[in-house]
């Protein structure tokens, strides 16, 4: 059928998704960069943006993960407060709004209705909407005032992948187009280090054997497993436990590590898998801290750091790229082991069981 024909070699549609990647990237600074080179919003987003007092981002899922990141490049890039909700809380227990609010809504199809839900109640309170999606036409893109698109091509498989990094590589364009505009130096060039994030992105992709091999050793019998990661490492450690649960139905939690010994350091036993993120330097110390914590309880860990950050014993390196940038590729090996992991536990990779591509239902 016409899906087998999409999926072309690929024997499912999150290794597709996962390897074209690079080339989204690739896609997303050709789509955003003017004729200077230099990665942009249309004026109208720009100002309708610089109007605001405080964002609010507002999404679900993986979509909600992103923004977290999100969070992190507009606050510390533009110096622009910024607040995350998940959709479906932000609808009874909305929050104090600052005087100009602007709500951003990020959803990779549009269409989730606990979103949608939020969108029509902040356009009825007549503030000002921004939708960063991948479909643009589709519902959440309609009904806000404005769209930024996410280029990724069409997401099949149920656990997102290539629309998460989209989404974090546009939502860093927001961040510098802002930073410029406020005449603030954020420090580095977009443009050429997202260039560099999709090159490693390459690389890593190029490393699927290696990152099999890891989830076979830590992942193929074990009933549970552990993310944890300072800065924005946490953040990305959420999106690793995420992917993980979905696919492969493997408990899964991302923890702050500093967060570990007030309670969930009591569930780690012999064996139990702990995936450690180093790819932030002001942390890189504490959170080898956290996995002497865990190793000294007997857990099994799995550091995975950046080159320049990494120590003896680090189970896999991911290239260097701009620090500020390393969510884009520190996901990258933990969607492959995610993958890795529900393959070789039986499981319908790009259907799991309970869950749906979209859920049009509140
Ligand atoms: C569903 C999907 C998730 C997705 C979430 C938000 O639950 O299974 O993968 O992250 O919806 O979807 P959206 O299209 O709004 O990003």
């Amino acid at each position: 059928d016409a899906s087998d024909i999409e999926k072309g070699t690929y024997p499912h549609f999150m290794l597709k998704e996962i390897d074209e990647q690079p080339l989204v990237m690739r896609n997303i600074i050709q789509q955003y960069q003017n004729e200077n080179h230099e990665l942009v919003l249309d004026e109208e987003i720009r100002n309708a943006l610089l109007k605001a007092d405080r964002l609010y981002i507002i999404a679900c899922g993986t979509s909600y993960h992103a923004g977290l990141v999100g969070k992190q490049f507009i606050e510390k890039m533009a110096g622009i407060p910024v607040e995350v909700h998940v959709a479906s809380e932000f609808s009874y227990n909305m929050p104090l709004l600052s005087e100009r609010p602007l709500f951003i809504y990020i959803s990779q199809s549009g269409e989730t209705a606990d979103s949608r839900a939020v969108l029509v109640e902040t356009n009825k309170l007549g503030h000002k909407a921004l939708t960063i999606t991948n479909v643009p036409g589709s519902t959440l893109s309609r009904e806000a005032d404005y769209t930024l698109a996410l280029h990724a091509g069409p997401e099949i498989a149920v656990a997102s992948t290539k629309a998460y990094t989209a989404q974090l590589a546009v939502l860093a364009i927001v961040a510098a187009d802002l930073a410029k505009a406020k005449g603030k130096d954020f420090g580095f060039n977009l443009l050429k280090e997202l260039a560099i994030v999709g090159t490693a992105m390459e690389t890593i992709c190029g490393q699927k054997d290696e990152l099999e091999k890891i989830a076979k050793e830590y992942l193929e019998t074990t009933r549970n497993a552990f993310f944890i990661g300072r800065n924005v490492d946490f953040y990305v450690s959420l999106e690793g436990a995420l992917k993980l649960k979905e696919i492969s139905y493997i408990q899964a939690e991302g923890f702050a590590g500093g967060e570990l010994k007030h309670g969930t350091i009591a569930l780690i036993e012999e064996g139990t898998p702990v995936v450690a993120l180093a790819t932030q330097s002001s942390v890189n110390l504490s959170i080898r801290g956290n996995v002497k914590e865990v190793v000294a309880r007997g857990a099994n860990p799995c550091i995975i750091s950046m080159q320049g950050l990494n120590m003896e014993g680090d189970r896999f390196i991911l290239p260097k790229v701009n620090e500020v940038l390393a969510p884009l590729v520190t996901i990258l090996p933990l969607q492959l082991i995610s993958y890795y992991a529900a393959l070789h536990r039986d499981c319908d990779v790009d259907k799991p069981r309970n869950l749906a591509k979209s859920v049009t239902v509140e």
